[in-house]
């Protein structure tokens, strides 16, 4: 087991800068996820920390020791891919119990060893099969048996679910996540697929274009998006993003500048940045639908609702600002399509500078 530290980590690949100065600590046991969009450095970043990759620049530390000179062997770290490369005409017995005869263990210990992981994994049946004829999640468990058998440092996962299709995807997941509390092996587990990130994450790093845009626990990312990149990538719809102007003492929504009462504690908040224009995020869930005649008092204003969808037990209701698409979810059957009032809790809106894209408040 170890801390991870990156410190001020770069990459290039000839004029590519693949990852552009990372710093970061990973505790000891934590499980962080790496999430972003396809090619924002996720791969490179875990390859440096293997020792696959050699840095541009920057240190990796294990538990304050420094071993970015180090090769991948004396690191005793264990990472799984996306795509199992496993031997297709050896049992599954001697693939996870490689790591451990490479190491000359004891027989003793590698039956223990192997007792160990197969119960862990729920993979007792699978031990003296060949893996050539596996389905792919099974596959995937003898990899990750394999990876951690032998107590790595460090467990680095690159996508290892998203070959698999979706309801293994989600058993997956779920064992996983119960294996590593279990194992208590630091993890760091790279995906693009938020939803992952969410459910599996002690802390959710959020990267872009080779730079951390966000690192939280999932729920505070969540609430607290740092950005308005953070805020539309995570959630499913991400959160709304209107452009707002303060007039006065009202604020305008959109190009068509609809009139949108809001709490004068939130005017007052505006108002003391010396700014006009800022982008306001609201979540999907904090908006609803109300009649033509919105209380007053209430910050609503009139929108066609133009589709709707249902999704599980919510409703998702569309409209347009201006050009631009948003969404609704509300917990209720028989949202109309057509004209009506779309209200926002006022309470869970958060406020971005509209040049840069950082939360205010
Ligand atoms: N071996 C390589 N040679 C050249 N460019 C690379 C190489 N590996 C990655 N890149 C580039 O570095 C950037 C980050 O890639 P990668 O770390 O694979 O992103 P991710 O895993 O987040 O999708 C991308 O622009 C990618 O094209
Ligand atoms: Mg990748």
């Amino acid at each position: 087991m170890a801390e991870v530290t990156l410190e001020g980590l770069r990459k290039n690949y000839g004029n590519v800068a693949a990852v552009k100065g990372l710093d970061l600590v990973i505790k000891d046991q934590e499980f962080v996820v790496l999430l972003g969009p396809s090619g924002c450095g996720k791969t490179t970043t875990l390859r440096c920390i293997t020792g696959l990759e050699s840095p541009t620049g920057g240190r990796i530390l294990f538990d304050g020791k420094d071993v970015t000179q180090q090769k991948p062997a004396e690191r005793n770290v264990a990472m799984v891919f996306q795509f199992f490369a496993l031997y297709p005409h050896l049992k599954a017995r001697k693939i996870i119990t490689f790591p451990l005869r490479a190491r000359k263990a004891s027989k003793k210990h590698i039956r223990e060893k192997v007792e160990w992981v197969a119960e862990m994994f729920k993979l007792h049946h699978l031990l003296d099969r060949y893996v050539g004829g596996m389905p792919p999640g099974d596959k995937q468990k003898i990899a990750l048996a394999r990876a951690v058998v032998r107590d790595p440092n460090v467990l680095l996962l690159d996508e290892p679910l998203s070959a698999l299709d979706e309801q293994y995807r989600e058993e997956m997941r779920w064992q996983l996540g119960h294996i590593q509390k279990q194992l208590k092996v630091t993890t760091v587990y790279v995906t693009h697929d938020q939803r992952e990130a969410m459910s599996l994450a002690d802390r959710i790093i959020l990267m872009r274009d080779g730079r951390i845009e966000q690192q939280a626990p999932p729920d505070e990312i969540y609430r607290r998006p740092a950005n308005v990149f953070a805020a539309y990538f995570i959630g499913s719809p991400g959160m709304n993003l209107f452009p707002v102007t303060l007039e006065d003492r009202d604020l305008l929504l959109g190009k068509e500048s609809r009139r949108l009462p809001i709490p004068e504690e939130i005017i007052s908040k505006l108002a003391v940045t010396e700014r006009r224009e800022f982008v306001m995020g609201i979540r999907p869930e904090f908006l609803s639908i109300a009649g033509k005649e919105a209380g007053e008092g209430e910050s609503c204003f009139p929108a066609t609702i133009f589709s709707t969808e249902q999704v599980g037990n919510y409703k998702i209701f569309n409209f347009r600002v201006d050009d631009e698409i948003y969404h609704g979810m509300v917990r209720r059957k028989g949202v109309l399509e057509g004209e009506g009032m779309v209200c926002f809790d006022m309470a869970q809106a958060r406020f971005f500078n509209k040049e840069s894209g950082e939360a205010i408040f």
